[in-house]
């Protein structure tokens, strides 16, 4: 996990491992790719066919500026990120809300977000908490965009993404943890009570807890993508990043609805040509 420290500009930033440069890169591919049919749903035409708006929604916010660990190069956030590339591309967010649990890092992101030029509000509360606050507040024919970046798996709870799924076109991008699921499998298993309950609820029931850790890894992310699809989430792209030591970092995760998902995904996921879903 990062550290902090504090900016130049007085405001809190992360220190972060490299990786997070092809984070970003895939959320700025994203947003870009994205842009046209945003524009769509921000003034719509005649037709009434695209009603709704447009909203980005980071509900692991941090606080919009990191160094990279080692170096003294500093990069924007993710909403940051998300703010400048949807400016640059012409097809802004109608509306960003960023959450983090963490009020200081929350706080800091909206600043600089509303530096960016992007038309934000901000919840320091868990991702549960703020997901049920945002959905309520948009309109759920909108076309919306969650990206989910939490540091392992607690707090990436079902509830969540449950929330999340009310909006009829959302598309998400999430980071699900293989580090905190190699790490912690035997331990989180053994437990009465774990992350594993809240963000793939029933698994216990559902997955054979006696087999080897790999299998049992497979299969917990396995029922995971199942839950995502009762959701309703017909699209579901998983890729496994690694890090420079080829070390197994996160499953970056598209869930989507849309017709043009499997579009939107091959484009997303192909930035560094890395492979397939690896457990
Ligand atoms: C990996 S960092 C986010 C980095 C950011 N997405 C970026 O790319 O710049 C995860 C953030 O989630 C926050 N956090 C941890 N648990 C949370 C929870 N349950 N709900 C909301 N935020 C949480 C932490 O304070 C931390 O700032």
């Amino acid at each position: 996990m990062p550290g902090y420290e504090i900016d130049e500009d007085g405001l809190p930033r992360s220190v972060v491992g490299e990786w997070a440069l092809e984070k970003h890169e895939r959320l700025r591919k994203y947003v870009d790719i994205t842009r046209a049919i945003r524009r769509k749903f921000i003034v719509p035409d005649s037709s009434r066919k695209y009603v709704g708006g447009a909203a980005y929604i980071d509900l692991f916010a941090g606080p919009g500026r990191a160094r990279i660990r080692e170096s003294t190069r500093v990069i924007d956030g993710s909403p940051v990120v998300a703010a400048r590339a949807a400016a640059t591309s012409k097809g802004p967010f109608g509306e960003m809300h960023l959450a983090d649990a963490d009020q200081q890092l929350c706080e800091a992101s909206v600043k600089r977000v509303r530096n960016a030029g992007g038309v934000v509000t901000g919840y320091a509360a868990s991702a549960e908490v703020a997901a049920k606050t945002v959905v309520a507040k948009l309109n759920s024919d909108g076309l919306h965009f969650a990206f989910l970046d939490p540091y392992n798996l607690e707090g990436l709870t079902f509830a969540t993404i449950k929330q999340l799924s009310m909006l009829h076109r959302v598309d998400i991008l999430l980071h699900l943890s293989v580090a905190d699921l190699q790490r912690n499998l035997d331990r989180y298993s053994a437990a009465l009570h774990s992350p594993l309950d809240e963000v793939a609820p029933g698994w216990r029931t559902a997955v054979n807890l006696k087999q080897s850790a790999n299998s049992l890894r497979v299969a917990y992310v396995s029922y995971w993508q199942d839950k995502m699809k009762e959701l309703g989430f017909t699209h579901r792209g998983v890729e496994l990043v690694t890090g420079s030591r080829n070390q197994r970092l996160y499953w970056l995760v598209f869930l989507s609805r849309s017709e043009f998902a499997n579009d939107l995904w091959d484009k997303i996921r192909h930035i560094s040509g890395q492979g397939q879903l690896g457990l």
